[in-house]
């Protein structure tokens, strides 16, 4: 009888509130700021239903400006919701128990580790963000934001490419409520592969002062860059993962955490089993006494205590000091909420105590600049790194033909690649070559075992080449101009 109120009170607030404005829409928020909005702005706003701290609301664009002038300094401070039946869904998952078997966390792969936080590289975090900012823009509905996921599916499948991953998939995930897809790369698991863990950040930005100008380097370039970069020493270290692990640039999150929404509603109606997520959403901005603040809401409790004992055990001290505390968002603001809604685990480990963090962020001034360094972004990255293998677990370790590796030749003298592959017994077809961050620079190819390639227009730094068979035999040797 209640429910059927409920339903009869739903669609009657539907209904008058269409007949007011049809540019209104569902979202979840706080119930007592959707109660404080209610008694201010009766007209622009109706509370379909609540649970806990959480209410539906269908609002006007006016009630969400109302929302942003009176509890925040930046976003909106709800989520937004595609339907009705969404929102409603997403109340009643509200405090629900995890419904599926929690996975004991467990920390067992000190070699795997100690190697990876070797290779991480800040030079390639800061390459990264600098390379999505130059974008100007990756406003959710502007082209520049469907070509920077084009893009990033391109560099992380060259990446893959570069270090000879056929475990490894890249995809773009199309959505219902933005024109940007998300991006998801996929290492499937050697043993376990319907395990997935997932490490994920968003792709798109947005200003205050104009979309078209959002250059998001912190707000998110700096999450990307992170969990790419993560992956990438992963492979240097040839880690074979038991379990699935997929890498997450969402889209369209700027706007209520639309890309992650969708993904982790599908995964959940398809029964994937998700055993623990990741985001990595402003990692640059070093505002705080301790370095990572685990936010403690909209997350889980034994995720976050792994994310704790990750640091106790691998970053207590020396050069990959890691310091941490705990801090609130106070509302779902980035995509662990999204997971966390959809029934899954997920961990929030942030640049700063909330409030002390980067206040350049949707404006024009979230530039590189403002930090100068990817330093503390490295930091994240070696905790993203920790986590998925720590997660994941080790099954192997890719074998290198060290043979073939010593007799292939490569170098750059002036500005030619040398080659000979001479002494080595396989006929080679290809050559590529990538810069460090595995971006794929050149390729053609090739007919003669010696020979020259013309590199004149490439600048000074290190390079990787990759000789490929046609069979599928390849061998990367890492070359220097000068
Ligand atoms: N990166 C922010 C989240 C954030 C900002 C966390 C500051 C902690 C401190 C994210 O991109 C964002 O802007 N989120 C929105 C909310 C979301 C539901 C649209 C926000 O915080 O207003
Ligand atoms: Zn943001």
């Amino acid at each position: 009888m209640k429910k059927l109120f409920l339903c009869i009170t739903v669609v009657l607030f539907t209904v008058s509130a269409y007949a007011q404005s049809n540019d209104r829409f569902y979202a979840t928020m706080n119930i007592v700021d959707a109660e404080a909005l209610k008694s201010d702005i009766p007209n622009q706003i109706d509370i379909l239903a609540t649970k806990q701290n959480e209410a539906v609301v269908f609002m006007s664009p006016e009630a969400a400006h109302k929302l942003h002038d009176r509890i925040l300094v930046h976003g909106p401070g709800y989520i937004f919701k595609a339907s009705m039946d969404d929102a409603l869904q997403a109340l009643e998952k509200q405090g629900a128990p995890l419904n599926r078997s929690v996975l004991p966390f467990t920390i067992t792969e000190d070699a795997a580790v100690s190697q990876v936080l070797e290779v991480i590289q800040t030079q390639n975090i800061e390459t990264h963000i600098l390379e999505l900012q130059e974008y100007g823009t990756r406003y959710h509905s502007m082209p520049e934001a469907t070509q920077a996921a084009q893009d990033l599916k391109t560099k992380w499948e060259a990446m893959a490419a570069l270090y000879n991953r056929d475990d490894v998939t890249v995809r773009l995930f199309t959505h219902d409520n933005t024109s940007m897809p998300s991006v998801i790369m996929t290492i499937e698991g050697a043993e376990l592969p319907d395990e997935y863990v997932i490490v994920g950040g968003h792709l798109d930005s947005t200003s205050s002062q104009g979309n078209n100008n959002a250059p998001g380097a912190d707000d998110d370039a700096s999450g990307i860059a992170t969990i790419t970069e993560a992956t990438r020493a992963l492979f240097e270290i040839g880690f074979v993962p038991k379990r699935t692990i997929e890498v997450m640039a969402y889209a369209a999150e700027e706007i209520g955490l639309v890309g992650s929404a969708e993904i982790a509603q599908e995964y959940a109606s398809n029964g994937v089993n998700v055993i623990g997520v990741g985001q990595f959403d402003m990692t640059l901005f070093n505002g705080s006494a301790i370095d990572v603040s685990l936010i403690s809401d909209f997350t889980n409790g034994e995720l976050n205590n792994f994310f704790s004992q990750l640091m106790d055990h691998y970053n207590a001290s020396g050069e990959h000091q890691i310091t941490y505390g705990t801090s609130l968002c106070n509302y779902g603001c980035s995509d662990h909420a999204s997971w966390t809604a959809a029934g899954y685990m997920a961990s929030f480990p942030f640049e700063a105590s909330f409030g002390q963090h980067n206040s350049n962020i949707h404006t024009a001034n979230d530039t590189f600049s403002v930090s100068g360094t990817a330093s503390h972004a490295t930091k994240f990255t070696k905790l993203c790194a920790e986590f998925l293998i720590e997660t994941a677990k080790q099954d192997g370790v890719l074998a290198v033909d060290e043979v073939i590796v010593r007799n292939v030749f490569a170098a750059i003298s002036q500005t030619s690649l040398v080659y000979d592959l001479t002494a080595t017994d396989i006929i080679f077809s290809t050559l590529e070559v990538f810069d460090v961050s595995g971006k794929k620079i050149l390729q053609q190819s090739i007919t003669e075992t010696k020979g020259e390639v013309s590199v004149v227009h490439l600048a000074s730094g290190v390079y990787v080449t990759k000789f490929t068979s046609a069979n599928g035999t390849s061998v990367s040797k890492k070359v220097l101009k000068k």
